[in-house]
Order: structure tokens, then C-alpha cells, then sequence
């Protein structure tokens, strides 16, 4: 069987995310051969947002595209950019009028990669239906795509399941985004999509979800607004690798990724 290898990696965070994801990705993509590579890149900014500086890094780092999610509207100066381009998504169930694209296409060696960017409602926005816009959008792109891959990003383990099974058998992967913290319920679902709750985020090690633990145990202290400053220690990088029969484009393998960086 010749197999193909679909890299992800979460939630990039800040520059210790950014220094993770430079220095380890060409490593990763010598050790997994990945025919594409996606990368969550929505906490890039100092923990909120991308800019389109970042973004050249992040693809400059070896992603093909990148998917965000929540914070993306955070750097209001990526609106136009998200506008003219289809390297970097944001979630596809944002109502009409938001700036930027949900879903693209990627060509690259002949196989036609589609990603979905989704967005959970649970304790989140009550934007429009991640699960109805998953469908709308794949009977529009099941027939120019050879492989598809799904970013849902939400809180809710429970929503991320629905829209997992719900697409079982139609995408080649669905994982989920946002948390920043790894789950390790990787499996393969029964009609052959490849699922994982939550890859992780590529942020530092010491922190609260990325961020400076002091300011989060004195927000969880005084219930005050307080706005996190990310970590400046290494990170730890996460994500998942997906293994794929070339020819028939089932999936036979997800592994999770979880290493430390040096810097
Ligand atoms: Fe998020």
C-alpha cells in the first residue's frame, strides 16, 4: 500500500509558539513526509489573532494553510487580507458579511485537499450551525475534492463529537481546536473518519492555557476581566499526524504529536 501523511498542528500561541513551530516543523516534515500540513495559527498574536506578518512565518515555517478560529477578528488590520486570500481561513459558520473565507481548496501533486473551518456555539458565540454548514459546504465541494479535513474549533467535546460522527464516512478527518489542551481520544471513527477531540496547542509549557499562570488563578480569584499576557517559556508542540491509503484515500492511522521545544 503506498500511504500519504496529513500533518496538523494546534493552536499556535504567542512567539513561544511561533519559535516552536519554526525550529521544529522542518524536522516533523523530514520525519513525517506529510503531503499537506495544516496549522492553527488563531492565538499567534500574542495569544489573539494573526497578523500577515505571522502569517508569512507560519507558512514560511513549512504550513501549506492555515485555519483560526474565535480570535481571529482580534488584529482587525488581517480583515482585508483575510478578504483577498485562501491561505489562511477563518470559521466557516459566521453569518454573511464577516471578512474572509471558511472553506478552501489546495492543489498540490495532483490530490485536491479541501479544509473546513468550523466554529462551536457552546459557551461561545451563537453564530450559525457548525453541523448544517459542514453539509452545505460539502455538497458543494465533495465533487472538487479528493480528500477532506475538518477544523472544528469549540469548547465543547460534546459538540465536536456531534459534528465528527455527523460527517463520518464524508471527510477524511475532523479534529478539534481551541482548548489548547491535548485530548487522547484519537481514533478512527466506524465509516473510516479520523477524530481527535482536541489537538493541543503549540504554546508554552508553563502556563494556563498559554498564559501567565498569576494573572489566570487571580482572574479565577476575583472574577475581574483581566487580560492574560502569554508565557514566555519554551513550548510544547501538538498535533496529530494522519496516515492515508494514497489510492483509495482511507485513512489507516492518526497518531498524536506532543514535544517539547528547545526554544
Ligand atoms: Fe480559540
Amino acid at each position: 500500500m503506498k500511504q500519504m501523511n496529513i500533518l496538523v498542528i494546534g493552536d499556535v500561541i504567542g512567539q513561544p509558539g511561533i519559535r516552536a513551530l519554526v525550529s521544529m516543523l522542518p524536522g516533523l516534515k523530514k520525519h513525517y513526509n506529510p503531503d499537506f500540513t495544516i496549522v492553527n495559527g488563531e492565538n499567534s498574536a500574542d495569544g489573539f489573532g494573526i497578523t500577515e506578518s505571522l502569517v508569512h512565518t507560519i507558512l514560511g515555517a513549512g504550513a501549506d494553510m492555515i485555519t483560526t478560529g474565535n480570535h481571529v477578528w482580534q488584529q482587525r488590520e488581517i480583515f482585508p487580507y483575510l478578504d483577498s486570500t485562501d491561505l489562511v481561513l477563518r470559521p466557516a459558520n459566521y453569518p454573511p458579511g464577516a471578512p474572509g473565507k471558511g472553506f478552501g481548496i489546495y492543489e498540490k501533486k495532483g490530490v485536491r485537499f479541501g479544509v473546513i473551518n468550523l466554529q462551536g456555539r457552546t459557551r461561545m458565540w451563537p453564530i450559525d450551525c457548525p453541523l448544517r454548514k459542514a453539509r452545505e459546504i460539502l455538497r458543494k465541494i465533495e465533487s472538487q475534492t479528493d480528500i477532506v479535513l475538518v477544523d472544528m474549533h469549540a469548547e465543547s467535546p460534546e459538540e465536536k463529537e456531534a459534528l465528527a460522527w455527523d460527517l463520518d464516512g464524508k471527510v477524511q478527518g475532523v479534529f478539534g481546536t481551541h482548548t489548547h489542551i491535548q485530548t487522547m481520544d484519537e481514533r478512527i471513527l466506524p465509516k473510516g473518519t479520523a477524530f481527535l477531540t482536541d489537538l493541543g496547542a503549540t504554546g508554552p509549557r508553563n502556563s494556563i492555557i498559554g498564559f501567565d499562570p498569576e494573572t489566570g488563578i487571580r482572574r479565577n480569584l476575583t472574577q475581574l476581566p483581566l487580560k492574560s499576557e502569554v508565557s514566555s517559556n519554551p513550548a510544547i508542540l501538538c498535533g496529530i499526524v494522519l496516515t492515508l491509503d494514497r489510492d483509495t484515500k482511507a485513512v489507516t492511522h492518526i497518531k498524536r504529536i506532543r514535544e517539547q521545544s528547545a526554544v
